[in-house]
């Protein structure tokens, strides 16, 4: 059976800390879209590290890791990654997998994003600039090339063929960059990636589930940035939600057992595009410098405010979650007034769902104060300890999304987190 765990919001949300925490009751952990536009971070010893396109789940020495046909990889920041993650003991050699069908992201895809978001005509997503939207759409424009391509002698060929597609795309650009060091790495970084476990990702995971094998899926970005049910054309380019587990790792709807969603307790966005409970005051600032909001991927400051319930029912809805975790409930401590958004003005009108363009809406949150709980909830360890106040806050969502909080985050430390009841 597989269990799953994705964000709720826009990303960010803590799906690293809680799948390295869950990771060692499984037995194969993978990714299933998605690429190094994920930053995922987590405590090893100690030390924070960010991972990338490795699942996190690779530091427990007893599961297997895959990296599934539905991520676009990108071999440089792979090759990194491997290195970071070896250096802590990790014998990838016998833990991390790739599937032949993984999509490469190319030095040209890179360089296509960033041309695009630099153009004076093209709309401005503020993408990680990691080259995810090229990749894909060479998948669904079916030029892309493949980790598997790597293995046929022919691989620099076809590599040239599509470089020179790509650059009448820059030209049109007038993008001028030289982008030889790119390529240079690129090769260094995919010699290195074929020495890696390259394997038929899905006989590899049915044959696992087959030996009864425990599989955790582990979602980037968050459903809020799902390319059919995100905040469209503010999106990444990848399904995001629990069906995307299906295509990006080739299993069937049936295997699914729990879709575990992580919220923040409050919320956050990093790039452009609606963000209907943004603060743009100094509560906003305040949940900024408390919650240490800066992407982990890019550095940029992440956009702040108070959790969204009409999005997050809708999150619930669209990937069938079956219990939450709230991360980062100990960023609230401080705050005497708390608010959550339980419905949207949308237009002059009250509405509950969220609109087909978001963008264009005009949407005022409705927002309910709750009491905070003006307690350091940092040390705690037991459901009990917990301030009533902050168990009201609980209890309100529990009851607005009629989804169960399972689990309470309470530090970014492997260790800080609470079992609700
Ligand atoms: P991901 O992309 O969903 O894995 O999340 P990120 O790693 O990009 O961002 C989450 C950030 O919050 C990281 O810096 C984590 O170390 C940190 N974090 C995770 N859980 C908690 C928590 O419960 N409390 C606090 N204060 N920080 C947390
Ligand atoms: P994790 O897995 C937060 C955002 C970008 C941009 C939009 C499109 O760490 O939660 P892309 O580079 O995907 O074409 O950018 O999506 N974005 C993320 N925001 N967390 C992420 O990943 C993100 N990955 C992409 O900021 O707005
Ligand atoms: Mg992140």
């Amino acid at each position: 059976m597989i269990d799953v765990i994705l964000g709720l919001q826009w990303g960010d949300e803590g799906k690293g800390k809680i799948v390295d925490w869950f990771a060692k009751n499984y037995d194969v952990i993978a990714r299933f879209q998605g690429g190094p536009n994920a930053g995922h971070t987590l405590y090893v010893d100690n030390k924070k590290i960010v991972l990338h396109q490795i699942p996190s789940g690779v530091f427990h020495s007893n599961t297997e890791n895959l990296i599934g046909n539905g991520v676009v990889l990108d071999p440089v920041i792979l090759k990194k990654e491997c290195n970071t993650v070896s250096s802590f003991g990790v014998d990838l050699k016998k833990n991390l997998f790739i599937s032949e069908r993984t999509h490469l992201i190319l030095p040209t895809h890179r360089a296509l994003d960033k041309a695009a978001e630099i153009s004076k005509g093209h709309l401005k997503i503020g993408s990680t600039l990691k080259g995810i939207g090229p990749a894909y759409m060479d998948k669904t424009g079916r030029n892309g090339l493949r980790v598997g391509d790597l293995l046929d002698r022919n691989f620099t060929t076809s590599y040239i063929k599509l470089r020179l597609k790509h650059q009448k795309l820059l030209d049109n650009y007038a993008f001028t960059e030289d982008i030889s060091s790119w390529e240079e790495e690129f090769f260094e970084a995919v010699d290195f990636l074929r020495q890696l476990n390259i394997v038929n990702g899905e006989y590899f995971i049915n044959e696992k589930l087959r030996q009864g094998k425990k599989v955790l899926a582990e979602g980037a970005q968050g459903s809020m940035l799902d390319i059919d049910f995100g905040t469209f054309p503010y999106v990444t380019s990848s399904n995001t939600i629990s069906a995307g587990v299906c295509s990006g790792m080739g299993v069937a709807p049936q295997k699914i057992r729990d879709v575990i969603g992580i919220t923040k307790a409050y919320c956050t966005r990093v790039g452009s595009g609606p963000f209907p409970t943004e603060l743009n005051d100094e509560i906003g600032e305040e949940l900024r410098r408390i919650g240490n909001e800066f992407g982990a991927t890019t550095g940029r400051p992440r956009r702040c405010g108070w959790i969204d319930l009409v999005a997050l029912r809708y999150a619930c809805m669209i990937n069938g979650v079956t219990s939450l975790v709230m991360t980062k409930a100990d960023v609230l401590d401080s705050f005497a007034d708390l608010k959550v958004c339980i419905a949207y003005e949308l237009n002059g009108k009250k509405s509950t769902e969220i609109p087909f363009q978001m963008e264009k809406a005009k949407i005022e949150p409705i927002l309910k104060s709750l009491s905070g709980w003006k307690t350091n909830i940092c040390a705690a360890t037991d459901f009990k300890e917990l301030p009533l106040n902050m168990k009201s806050y609980i209890e309100f969502i529990n009851q607005y999304l009629g989804v169960p909080i399972h689990y309470i985050s309470n530090g970014p430390e492997r260790e800080q987190i609470v079992k609700v009841g």
